[in-house]
């Protein structure tokens, strides 16, 4: 599935299940980081009108994303916790290339965005499958395919822009680095737990 190397055990959509509050807070974070990357791109990429237009439109979506799941959090009386740490994500943040040419961190950030819509998709698929409660259950597959068409729209201007870069020769760096880096995780109720 888009590529990635290691599938997620559907065992921990149970873990996931088992505590919905934490699970939703996490979620709800990721949907706000997920809208301040696109910003982030925007601002040191402001020539490239598409891609301007582009990440206006995913940081609007993200966080009518984030929006949706706080709806949930509220309706069912939770409460949206604290901003969680994803330390996944700082994995793979700690693998993106910030040296080099402005053009190379600039493709570097685009693809690390592309492989955290890649997971994303993979472990909203997994919940939409395997968890019991159907509200979320049809919830998740929705957000798979909005988080599918982001993945795309990463890789494409990736390939558009690159000077340089080989996109497909570091996008199977960035495979292959997730691929050993997830098999440290899976056993928490978070999204890229
Ligand atoms: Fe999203
Ligand atoms: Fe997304």
């Amino acid at each position: 599935m888009l590529g990635l190397k290691l599938l997620t055990d559907p065992r921990w959509a149970n873990i996931a299940e088992g505590n919905l509050e934490e699970i939703l807070t996490d979620h709800a974070w990721c949907e706000q980081k997920a809208a301040t990357n696109a910003i982030t791109i925007i601002t040191y990429n402001s020539e490239h009108e598409d891609l301007v237009t582009s990440m206006t439109e995913i940081a609007i979506e993200e966080m009518e994303h984030f929006k949706m799941v706080h709806d949930i959090i509220k309706e069912r009386g939770y409460t949206l916790g604290r901003e969680r740490k994803d330390d996944y994500v700082n994995q793979l943040f700690r693998f993106m290339k910030k040296d080099g040419s402005r053009n190379d961190a600039f493709i570097d950030r685009l693809l690390f965005a592309a492989m955290i819509e890649a997971r994303s998709c993979e472990r909203f698929r997994v919940l939409s499958e395997n968890i019991k409660d159907e509200e979320l259950a049809k919830f998740y597959r929705d957000l798979m395919i909005s988080e599918a068409g982001h993945y795309t729209t990463f890789l494409k201007f990736a390939k558009k822009y690159s000077e340089k870069v080989n996109v497909d020769k570091r996008w199977k760096e960035w495979l292959d680095f997730e691929g050993q880096l997830i098999q440290n995780y899976g056993t928490k109720e978070t999204v890229h737990g």
